[in-house]
């Protein structure tokens, strides 16, 4: 019999400031799916693509930088929506930099349509690709391309 384990390639999706909100806050912006349901599709299609899934969300920026630091060495890839601090905060798009892993940034909203202070993103310039305003299918594609990008799984005895 085969005792070997596969070991899972880990994905941490991060979720910045109101993004707990999700299905109730503006959802003629951001959609009606909750945080719970848009984390529940990834982990279920992270099995599908062979990926486990790791989820966080927080409105603090502090702990934001801190899960991003944990990530380092544990994770093969990250995809982020850092929300509000996508376009003022300096210590994520550090964090992310620090990183030598595949970091995709999400947003659910076209945020080159929306007013002027979101057209810039802090941590674009660090990231590999960014999606946006796909609403949460956009963290599907996100998925799907860093699954294509990250090491196929290991077997451990
Ligand atoms: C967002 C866009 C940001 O400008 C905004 O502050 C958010 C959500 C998005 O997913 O569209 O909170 O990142």
């Amino acid at each position: 019999m085969n005792t070997a384990a596969i070991s899972h390639p880990r994905v941490l999706v991060i979720h910045g400031p109101n993004l707990n909100l999700l299905g109730s806050r503006e959802p003629h912006i951001y959609g009606r799916r909750t945080l719970e349901e848009i984390n529940t599709s990834l982990t279920t299609l992270g099995l599908r693509l062979g990926v486990s899934v790791d989820t966080f969300q927080s409105n603090h920026e502090g702990a934001l930088v801190d899960r991003i630091q944990q990530a380092a060495g544990v994770c093969a890839g990250i995809i982020i929506n850092a929300a509000a601090y996508t376009h003022t905060s300096v210590a994520i798009r550090d964090a992310l930099a620090a990183l030598s892993i595949p970091v995709i940034e999400v947003h659910l909203s076209n945020i080159h349509k929306r007013e002027a202070f979101r057209h810039t993103s802090l941590t674009a310039a660090v990231v590999t690709g960014q999606i946006v305003g796909l609403g949460a299918t956009g963290y599907q594609l996100a998925l799907r391309a860093l699954a294509e990008m990250i090491p196929a799984p290991v077997a451990v005895a």
